[in-house]
């Protein structure tokens, strides 16, 4: 089927759902809800079979509805309405949940229903962390139905029975600040912690913590404290410690509230955004971003490195961290060292919010880069045993690049890859990808002109996509804590291996003959060199992308590449939407 993606941004479901349905042979283009003429205008160019709207805020215009099938999916259960859908679901304990694809019409969220599937909410996950598991996996369940029922041709959709024993969902308003205030008297540390899940990543709960209004995010249990509840007890790099009714809470990020229409604020380490409030906090352990893990015995020795990263996004003092971790690991008696990233994101590369708070951006840039250059150099220079990257969540840009410098990539089929820079202002990357990209994709039976397409091409790949470039070695694992369960259990198998002592063996020799031929420096360097012109250079690209980015300022056009209607020679409709 051609089938039109509308959606607001090309987030990581609608990713998802765009790799598994080009897959399955559909054509999928996208266009992002600017205006409703410019959806209009989408339509009449791509003439789709049908209209996707995998992550949608406002309704789509009628003159489109009428004239093209439009599915839209809904993170709620049947009968569910509302933007709120998952807020209320974790405020309200709800112990299933679904996505629901409905048929769009007049009324939002209320249209005939095509397909809906259900799931287990997980206890204290995020919901960030649900969106991008499990509601992303029934999301893809459904729309596959709902793909099914409509090349079929002779399902009719029902409008959802709203009140009957079988529809338990209803229309819910969207969740305000009042409704999400955390009272750090009365509020139990489990009320308090739904809470701040229901509002991770967006919109966060507005709370006074900090003596002036701002958002908090990243909300971790924290072990119980002698202190009156509200109070800021203790400091774990960027995160603080506060004390609650009944234990206490690291809160990790924060973002002001704004405090003119035109303040733009974004979101920050806690100890970054209250630096004054913070400052004279004692340092402690309990906010859970690095850890090490043994795991079995002689022969079987490994060792798992966690670095659970919000939002997967490595500033340069995260990078220093992770390389003493990772230097301290080696110092462990392993003979496979897993690195684990977290259990959403692998890791999306250099932290682009602290380097856009930076006073020179310029220069945090470029502290950056050679710190998580340094990481990849300590992975690649690992020849005393063998390192797997074990991507249990999604991995962008120079996250993806610093997996390739391990022996083997494992990831999860439900893992995304966006391995390309270009997205963020033409960046070139460095990460030692000019080394290790081109050795993988050969490896695979590719060219060097194929490594190329895969930077330029610009778009996710799925695992199993990956793997046929070269970029992964083996996909596997139902769900996360499968696929963790699975690479220890691979990973115990490989150390005990009649192949290991080889095997490592092996790959001292290469890197002495790749360090002979061309040493790791010389590509650091001319890397750093492209590097150097992206952050200093004339043409600010960079710089522009970025701030967007962290700014969250809404896309004026769907980019080209993921407009395959919008290609130059497309001018005329196809048909009269
Ligand atoms: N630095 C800071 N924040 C980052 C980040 C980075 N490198 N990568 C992702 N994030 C944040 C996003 O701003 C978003 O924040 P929110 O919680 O406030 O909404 C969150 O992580 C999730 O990202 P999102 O873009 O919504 O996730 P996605 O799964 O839909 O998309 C990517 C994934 C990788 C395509 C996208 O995040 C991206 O392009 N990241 C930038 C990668 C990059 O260019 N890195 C620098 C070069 S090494």
């Amino acid at each position: 089927m051609r089938i039109l993606f509308l959606t607001r941004s090309f987030n990581s479901l609608t990713q998802r759902l765009h790799v598994e349905l080009a897959a399955r042979g559909h054509e999928v283009s996208i266009e992002f809800d600017i205006a409703d003429s410019v959806t209009e205008e989408a339509v009449a160019l791509y003439a789709p079979d049908l209209v996707i709207a995998p992550f949608l805020k406002r309704a789509i215009p009628e003159s489109v509805w009428r004239n093209v099938l439009c599915l839209i999916v809904h993170p709620g259960i049947v009968g569910d309405r509302g933007a709120c859908a998952l807020d209320w679901a974790i405020v309200n304990g709800e112990r299933e949940w679904g996505v629901t694809v409905l048929q769009a019409e007049a009324e939002m969220d209320a249209g005939p229903v095509w397909a809906s599937e259900t799931f287990a909410m997980r206890a204290e996950a995020s919901k960030s962390s649900l969106y991008r598991n499990e509601v992303t996996e029934a999301a893809l369940r459904a729309v596959l139905v709902a793909l099914d029922r409509v090349a079929a041709g002779d399902h009719v959709p029902q409008p959802p029975q709203v009140g009957t024993p079988e529809v338990r969902g209803i229309a819910r308003p969207p969740m305000k600040q009042a409704d999400r205030a955390l009272d750090w008297q009365r509020h139990s540390t489990d009320q308090l912690l739904a809470r701040l899940h229901a509002a991770d990543g967006v919109p966060g709960v507005l709370d006074p913590l900090f003596g002036e209004p701002a958002y908090l995010f990243d909300a971790h249990r924290g072990a119980p404290v002698d202190a009156a509840p509200g109070t800021l007890v203790a400091r774990c790099h960027g995160a603080v410690q506060v004390a609650t009714r009944d234990g206490s809470l690291w809160i990790g990020h924060g973002r002001r509230a704004p405090r003119a229409a035109d303040d733009i604020q974004f979101k920050l380490p806690a100890t970054q955004v209250f630096p004054a409030q913070t400052a004279n906090l004692p340092e402690t352990d309990g906010y859970p971003e690095i850890r090490y893990e043994a795991h079995g015995i002689g022969d079987e020795r490994i060792g798992v490195l966690h670095f659970a990263f919000y939002n997967g996004a490595m500033s340069t003092a995260q990078c220093e961290r992770l390389l003493a971790a990772y230097q301290e690991a080696l110092r462990q008696p392993s003979r496979v060292l897993v690195l684990a990233g977290g259990p959403d994101f692998f890791s999306n590369g250099i932290h682009l919010n602290v380097i856009e708070a930076a006073a020179s951006p310029a220069d945090e840039s470029w502290r950056n880069i050679n710190a998580i250059d340094d990481v990849c150099e300590a992975v690649i220079n690992t020849t005393d045993r063998l390192v797997i990257a074990a991507l249990q969540g999604n991995a962008g840009a120079g996250g993806v690049f610093m997996a390739l410098g391990a022996d083997a990539v494992w990831a999860r089929p439900a893992v995304i890859l966006n391995p390309h820079y270009k997205n963020m202002g033409n960046l070139y990357g460095s990460e030692y990808w000019t080394y290790t990209l081109p050795r993988r994709v050969k490896r695979a039976g590719g060219s060097a002109a194929q490594a190329r397409q895969v930077m330029d091409n610009r778009l996710p790949l799925s695992a199993a996509q990956a793997r046929t470039h070269g970029l992964v070695d083996a996909v596997f694992g139902a769900d996360r804590v499968a696929f963790m369960a699975e690479t220890i259990a691979r990973a115990q198998r490989l150390a005990a291996s009649a192949d290991h002592d080889a095997l490592v063996r092996d790959k001292m020799k290469r890197r002495e003959r790749d360090e002979a031929e061309r040493p790791l420096a010389a590509y650091r360097a001319d890397e750093l060199a492209r590097m150097r012109r992206n952050f200093y250079g004339f043409d600010s690209s960079y710089h522009i992308a970025r701030t967007y980015f962290v700014q969250k300022t809404p896309p004026s056009w769907t980019p080209r590449h993921l407009a395959l209607h919008r290609t130059p020679n497309n001018t005329e409709p196809k048909a009269a939407a």
